[in-house]
């Protein structure tokens, strides 16, 4: 018998998701396929610090739940020590430090094979500004955008509250140039409440991204690389509930409808939509999976809006609903996913 795979699950983590890490993370730990590979919940908390969790505690409700309950209840483990533990990381971490290069360029150093993208590509899945650069670069169709640094603001709130209005008009869109979860992103409507959205976004990040308003029909697809190069699970089309994809509307139950494969894009545009998402893979330089989000507009256009090295594991998520649109259990493309990594890993030179 082959020896099982040891396969350390971390999430919980320091960013504004960790919540949603959470229920990331114990849906992948329970779907794990113990047959071939044994899971070991790594929690990580708010300071960084890594915890193996007994079951019980990774059932709990939420992160403060399961800090409070750490010491006497979880087995505390230095970074020096996770080699001696696990084969491989299962990275169900989002946002800052989980897949904006932070923990993979860690796991490089202490020489732990890791899913997903590797250090580069994940910051740059995290860098809205930076990406749309290099997309545009490649021909590829993002958002006008313009960028807002704290100091341009502070020192003249006036002449860039009117540059930004003659450049997009409004409705514009304000977001933090590195968050998730749709966190500190606003729909600004009028002249009005446009320093509030700059200040919303300032909250999590010192520079804004400001970008047009796009109307049409919102979509996400996974990318997962298979033997002969990357390719979509599927695609989603998404129609929110609120005015846009809210945090609210991504994971509170009910909120939002997805249709696997999309109700009003149609067909041709959708086989638009699989060439540019997997364009954009490639152009950023993603392994093993990413999930990019784009518009199709009332034009026409296909449109890449947020391209994401990682993606949600719940078990309402993008990510199994197109596996099973594609006949994967949430455990074969959870084994995929580890497969890849550590094909990939095996064939790296220096850091991926
Ligand atoms: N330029 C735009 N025009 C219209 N709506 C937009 C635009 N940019 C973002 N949105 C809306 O805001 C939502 C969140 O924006 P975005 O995808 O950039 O944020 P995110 O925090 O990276 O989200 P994710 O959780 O998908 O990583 C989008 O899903 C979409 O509904
Ligand atoms: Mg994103």
């Amino acid at each position: 018998m082959t020896e099982k795979i040891k396969v350390g699950v971390l999430f919980g983590g320091m960013s504004s998701e960790k919540e949603v890490s959470l229920n990331s993370g114990r849906n992948v730990y329970d779907n794990l396929d113990r047959d071939r590979f044994d899971p070991l919940p790594v929690f990580m908390d708010a300071e960084a610090g890594l915890w193996i969790l007994p079951w019980k505690l990774v059932s709990q409700n939420t992160t403060v739940d399961i800090i409070e309950r750490l010491r006497g209840e979880a087995e505390r483990i230095a970074f020096e020590d996770l080699r001696d533990r696990i084969d491989v990381v299962f990275i169900a971490l989002h946002g800052k430090y989980g897949d904006d290069g932070c923990i993979q360029g860690l796991l490089e150093i202490l020489r732990i094979p890791y899913t997903g993208s590797g250090v580069l590509a994940s910051a740059l899945g995290m860098d809205k500004h930076v990406q749309q650069r290099l997309l545009r670069e490649s021909g590829i169709r993002v958002p006008r955008s313009m960028t807002v640094s704290e100091e341009e603001w502070s020192r003249d709130r006036r002449q860039t509250e009117k540059k930004l209005a003659d450049s997009f008009g409004f409705p514009l869109v304000t977001k933090p140039l590195r968050e998730g979860s749709s966190v500190g992103v606003t729909i600004v409507r009028d002249p009005e409440s446009l320093a509030d959205g700059i200040e919303s976004a300032f909250t999590w990040d010192r520079t804004v991204l400001v970008e047009e308003y796009l109307e049409g029909a919102e979509f996400s697809s996974i990318v997962i690389d298979e033997d002969d190069g990357p390719r979509p699970l599927a695609v989603t089309e998404i129609q929110p509930r609120s005015a846009f994809f809210t945090y609210d509307d991504k994971y509170m139950p009910g909120m939002c409808r997805k249709f696997t494969p999309p109700k009003s894009i149609p067909g041709r545009a959708v086989e638009i939509i699989k060439k540019e998402v997997v364009r954009a893979y490639r152009s950023l330089g993603f392994r093993c999976y990413a999930r990019i989000d784009g518009f199709y507009l009332d034009s026409g256009e296909v449109v890449i809006t947020d391209p994401n090295s990682s993606s949600g594991m719940a078990p309402s998520s993008f990510f199994f609903e197109q596996a099973a649109e594609a006949g994967l259990f949430p455990s074969d493309i959870i084994s995929r996913l580890i497969d890849i990594s550590l094909v990939v890993h095996g064939a790296k030179r220096g850091p991926l």
